[in-house]
């Protein structure tokens, strides 16, 4: 509390904001404010997306900050932003790969905010580190990587650790030191064109360019060709390209499909290129005894990324970057600041992009230790479960098209009224999107796929049901048939 015979001064609100007695007062009233919100939403009350036009939005936000304290209520600031926000746990939210976060996993980022332990060294978060550690080596082990051997990172999303386990594959299959002396090969690597956006962009921050991705066809089911990569490299070496890796989707983001990592493994070791596997969605299928068989092959990677935001109903971001072999996480930056780092193997900082990183170990260690990893098996294949059965759904309707049986739980399908030519079945799949997002119905998206535009459906939210499927496909069948009957040109 302040002392009451202070003269005021501008910084007296702030001092006043750190009060411990007024924070438990304030923390009371904002959970009990978001309970209500959870408890509502996960009954499906109101919208998934409200009807947010970004104009009235912006509009909403762009009174000037005060010089002085406004009195504004903080309870109330946070039911305004929660009420324009998209509801992940709203069983009826279909759309990205992100979680509908455990209220348990939130509670422990609010401790990480607090603590503030940023991590670059041992000493700014010894505990944080030491959760970091344990979940790292529990997941390597899960994927089949020898947790004596192993070792990574905890990392800010998946493209951060795309970035990251290609780093260290430069580093290590470059054939020079490029961290010191910089690029002196063309270097390229093998990618499917399944492969998540972020690997594109991790080569060209490289400095790789263009020709740095070498394309690898997919099969029928979107899966990498294993038989096409002998032929993928060959092409690049006589363009001058030294190929120094292969990158494979655990599993592909628009359409869920999974590489076939034993073949592509064999592939690696008799060319001696690096394995990087991006499992940042589906790595999280070794935690079920029914999807593990998609990741056979995984523990021969020699790098695995994999998102707890995802399919381990954590909040974002908190990425595993994982390496078969340790000693492969300090080459990634292999640069070392004299006044940061000892060598303290404990210094997870000369392993990150980042410097200052949050605690993000512990809202996945509290939840491995208070709920046990078979919640989060079951989790996963529930919902991996649940994306067969709405692709089964699909297709029993014949005015509904799957665009491929799909490995897990991301289901893309198409309306397909009869009569309709491709240009106008794309333009019927975007307003039927349209539609269910403004009736607040639903919140899916849409995918581009060789045939055209395609629905595209994740199932994250471990509340969401099969009546909310059949739902879904009743809802999407009727915007179909009134859309078309009054022409997909028309409003
Ligand atoms: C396969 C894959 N890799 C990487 C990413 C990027 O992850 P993040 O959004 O955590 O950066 C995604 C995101 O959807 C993904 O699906």
């Amino acid at each position: 509390m302040l002392d009451s015979g202070r003269v005021s001064s501008p910084i007296d609100p702030l001092l006043a904001a750190y009060d411990a007695e007024a924070f438990r007062a304030q923390g009371h009233r904002l959970v009990d404010t978001i309970a209500d919100y959870l408890g509502a939403t996960m009954r499906g009350a109101g919208p998934v997306l409200p009807d947010v036009p970004p104009e009235r939005t912006m509009a909403s936000y762009d009174e000037p900050f005060p010089a002085k304290p406004s009195g504004e209520e903080l309870v109330a600031l946070v039911s305004r932003v929660l009420a324009q926000s998209n509801h992940l746990h709203h069983p009826r939210y279909m759309g990205h790969q992100v979680s509908a976060p455990l209220p348990m996993a939130a509670l422990c980022d609010m401790v990480a905010a607090i603590a503030n332990n940023g991590m670059a060294v041992y000493e700014m978060g010894p505990a944080a580190t030491a959760m970091e550690s344990a979940v790292v080596v529990w997941m390597a082990e899960r994927l089949g990587l020898d947790p004596t051997k192993a070792g990574g990172i905890l990392t800010s999303g998946g493209s951060v650790g795309n970035l990251t386990a290609l780093l260290a594959m430069r580093q290590a299959k470059a054939g020079h030191d490029v961290w010191e002396e910089g690029a002196q090969a063309k270097l390229g690597v093998l990618v499917s064109e399944q492969a998540h956006y972020s690997v594109a962009r991790a080569v060209r921050v490289m400095g790789w360019g263009a020709d740095g991705i070498i394309p690898v066809p997919t099969d029928a089911r979107f899966r990498m060709r294993a038989d096409a990569l002998g032929d993928a490299l060959a092409k690049a070496r006589a363009r001058g390209i030294k190929v120094i890796g292969v990158i494979s989707s655990s599993c592909g983001t628009s359409l869920g499909a999974f590489d076939p990592l034993e073949a592509i493994a064999d592939f690696c070791e008799g060319h001696q290129l690096w394995l990087h596997v991006d499992g940042a969605h589906g790595a999280a299928a070794v935690l079920t005894a029914k999807y593990a068989e998609l990741l056979h092959g995984c523990g021969r990677a020699d790098s695995v990324v994999w998102d707890a935001h995802k399919m381990m109903c954590m909040p974002a971001l908190v990425t595993a970057v994982i390496y078969r072999d340790g000693g492969h996480a300090d080459q990634a930056f292999a640069q070392q600041a004299a006044y940061l780092f000892s060598k303290n193997v404990h210094d997870t900082g000369q392993r990150t992009l980042e410097c200052t990183k949050r605690m993000m170990s512990l809202k996945v260690y509290a939840t491995l230790r208070a709920l046990g990893t078979d919640a989060l098996g079951a989790y996963v294949e529930r919902m991996f479960d649940m994306g067969k059965r709405l692709a089964r759904l699909i297709t029993e309707r014949s005015r509904l098209e799957l665009a491929v049986e799909p490995d897990c739980n991301i289901v893309c399908f198409r309306a397909r009224p009869e009569g309709l030519a491709a240009p106008e079945l794309d333009a019927l799949q975007a307003r039927i999107r349209r539609q269910l997002l403004d009736s607040g119905e639903f919140y899916i998206v849409q995918t581009k796929l060789p045939k055209g535009l395609f629905l595209r459906v994740t199932l994250v939210n471990p509340l969401t049901g099969d009546a909310d499927l059949i739902q879904l496909l009743d809802r999407i069948e009727e915007h179909a048939s009134s859309i078309a009957s009054r022409g997909v040109g028309s409003s």
